[in-house]
């Protein structure tokens, strides 16, 4: 388990991050005022709307709206996740890690797993050194003969594998790496020693290397870590490639294929996710950008959520063959459990991209259909059912029914009259069965905070008074004691209202957001105070106030005087009394005005 880090040495870590240098090493920033500008690294601009504000160590873009802390910062630039980030930024700092020191084991692994890397970085140097010696040749020839250029070649540090038995391994022995780390990388593969039996001599231990004679295809991860490798045969020959199985620094669930190059594409709008090695290098050598591939298994969960850190919709881009097809089926799947839009490449003729892509070039690539999954799911089906029948064509509705009930009504609609002409189902018929399937509760996955969704009953007068206050409180213009808790209606603003008056940093309460936009929403508020003076403002807050507390005494009135003749007695003149005082405090509200 990666330690949890203590909140008191967080915020020494954000006190001590400024954010403006940090920012600086990515963003040119100008000051103007109390906040800096510059260019929003995360949407292409031209006219400044990213600020920093170095006071409340937060930053805002104006224009996608992406903000918060110095470690939100780093999260989405550096594309880590949020204990990343803080290492990241602790390093840069050199402040020591508070678990590592506290837990002797952690620190062990730690050490353990800085010594496989560095070994697999040698390794990784070897390869591709020994491409362009003699004993590389047979390799560097394969890779031409499969068209690739010296220079994605070196964009994607290919390498060789030399034919000989233990060539590598004691390379890295004279490099100062023990055999039993070798073998814990998945480079070296040792053989115990054996005693002398009645048939047999004793043998002693030994050692040879795991990848040989082949051509060699690292596996580095984001940070540009070399995980594992891949090898393939460069004949015929079993098996075409070889894989560095699972290691303590590689496990090939968690990681992509190319995500050191994902990392360094900008702005990208979708992700090519692919089967092979070769088919991503190819890809990407005519051009497509954003180009990676799972490793040799089934899309997992924890690879669709890095994807998604990357780009906002993945290209689910599988061999044409039938196996890549019930791949893109599974990866669809996974792809809206995990709610990121997914679209299918469906490559001709049982072709492989690289394949396709050698064959159609890139403009064939680039004509190639982007496919909704209730399309690719359609299609699907339909080879599955013999629409000549009625009752393949029912069975066939039935089964489409249920791929469409989630879909918004105008996406449904273009399916819709699609599957009236292959059924010969009326327009109604068809709502009907859809509707059919429908579950009675759909089961949607809960929202992150839902205690933060905005009940519909509240007004949205209301929850802009609230927000201007908080903004107004949040940004130092108003003390916070001019409101109280109770004035706060929107689950949100009470929260952060009670966070800001306890002293809270708005840095903090940014990063504590888990959702995006309620991120950004709160660092807007947090950042953009308006720009009236201290009288106005004031007044503005008392205005807000006004009617935020009147609102909220009209509604205790309605809500008495709707079961006021269920009560008798007692009970009656108590509520009646109530109202009675509730119409004086309306009627002292509106003669303020
Ligand atoms: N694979 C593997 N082990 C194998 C075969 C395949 O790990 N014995 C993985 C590799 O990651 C490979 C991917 O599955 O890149 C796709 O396999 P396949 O389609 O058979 O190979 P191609 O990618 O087409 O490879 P090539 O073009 O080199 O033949
Ligand atoms: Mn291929």
């Amino acid at each position: 388990m990666a330690p949890r880090f203590p909140s008191a040495w967080l915020d020494e870590l954000r006190q001590r991050a400024d954010i403006v240098q940090i920012i600086s090493g990515y963003v040119t920033l100008k000051r103007n005022g109390h906040r800096y500008w510059g260019l929003c690294p995360f949407h292409g601009e031209k006219t400044a709307s990213f600020s920093v504000d170095p006071e409340r160590q937060l930053y805002y873009c104006f224009g996608c709206k992406a903000g918060g802390s110095v470690i939100q910062f780093i999260m989405d630039i550096e594309r880590l996740d949020f204990q990343e980030a803080v290492r990241f930024l602790a390093d840069q700092l050199h402040m020591p890690l508070p678990q590592l020191e506290e837990d002797p084991d952690y620190q062990r692994r730690r050490d353990q797993r800085d010594r496989l890397l560095a070994a697999n970085r040698e390794a990784a140097q070897f390869f591709h050194s020994t491409l362009f010696t003699e004993a590389g040749k047979p390799m560097l020839d394969y890779f031409k003969r499969r068209g690739l250029t010296d220079n994605v070649i070196r964009k994607f540090g290919l390498g060789a594998s030399p034919a000989g038995w233990d060539t590598l391994t004691r390379h890295l022995q004279g490099k100062g790496y023990s055999l039993e780390e070798l073998r814990l990388c998945g480079l070296t593969v040792v053989k115990a020693a054996e005693p002398a039996t009645e048939s047999s001599p004793a043998k002693p231990q030994r050692a040879y290397d795991m990848f040989r004679n082949r051509a060699i295809f690292p596996i580095i991860d984001q940070y540009g870590n070399v995980l594992a490798f891949g090898g393939r045969i460069l004949g015929d020959g079993q098996p075409k490639y070889l894989n560095t199985s699972d290691t303590p620094v590689f496990n090939k669930r968690l990681g992509v294929y190319a995500a050191n190059l994902l990392r360094k594409e900008r702005h990208l709008e979708r992700v090519v996710l692919v089967e092979g090695y070769m088919d991503v290098v190819s890809l990407t050598q005519f051009g497509v950008p954003g180009v990676c591939a799972t490793l040799g298994t089934a899309l997992t969960a924890e690879q669709a959520r890095l994807l998604k850190r990357f780009a906002p919709k993945v290209y689910l881009g599988y061999d044409g063959d039938s196996a890549g097809q019930n791949a893109i089926l599974r990866g669809l799947d996974i792809l809206q459990a995990e709610g990121i839009p997914a679209r299918v490449l469906d490559f001709p003729d049982k072709l492989d991209p690289d394949e396709f892509i050698r064959r159609d070039g890139i403009e064939g690539f680039n004509s190639l259909p982007a496919i909704s999954p209730e399309t690719y799911r359609m299609r699907r089906l339909k080879e599955q059912h013999d629409l000549s029948t009625q009752e393949g064509r029912t069975e066939y509705a039935k089964a489409c029914a249920a791929i469409l009930k989630n879909l918004e009504p105008v996406e449904l609609e273009n399916h819709l009259q699609e599957l009236m002409v292959q059924t010969g189902f009326t327009r109604d018929v068809l709502l009907a069965q859809i509707g059919a399937t429908l579950p009675k509760a759909v089961p949607q996955a809960p929202p992150k905070r839902e205690s933060f969704k905005r009940s519909a009953a509240l007004n949205g007068e209301d929850v802009r008074a609230e927000e201007l206050l908080i903004s107004l409180i949040g940004t130092g213009r108003l003390p916070g004691d001019i409101a109280n808790e109770e004035d706060f209606t929107d689950p949100l603003l009470k929260n952060l209202y009670v966070d800001l008056t306890r002293g809270r940093s708005a840095a903090s309460l940014v990063e504590e957001q888990q959702d995006e936009n309620l991120r950004a929403r709160v660092s807007h508020l947090l950042l953009t105070p308006p720009s009236e003076n201290t009288d106005q403002l004031i007044r503005m807050a008392q205005d807000c106030l006004n009617s935020m507390r009147r609102r909220r005494v009209e509604e205790r009135i309605q809500t008495i005087m709707r079961s006021i003749n269920t009560l008798t007695g007692n009970d009656k003149i108590a509520a009646m009394t109530e109202v009675q005082a509730l119409t004086a405090k309306l009627n002292r509200f509106k003669s303020a005005r």
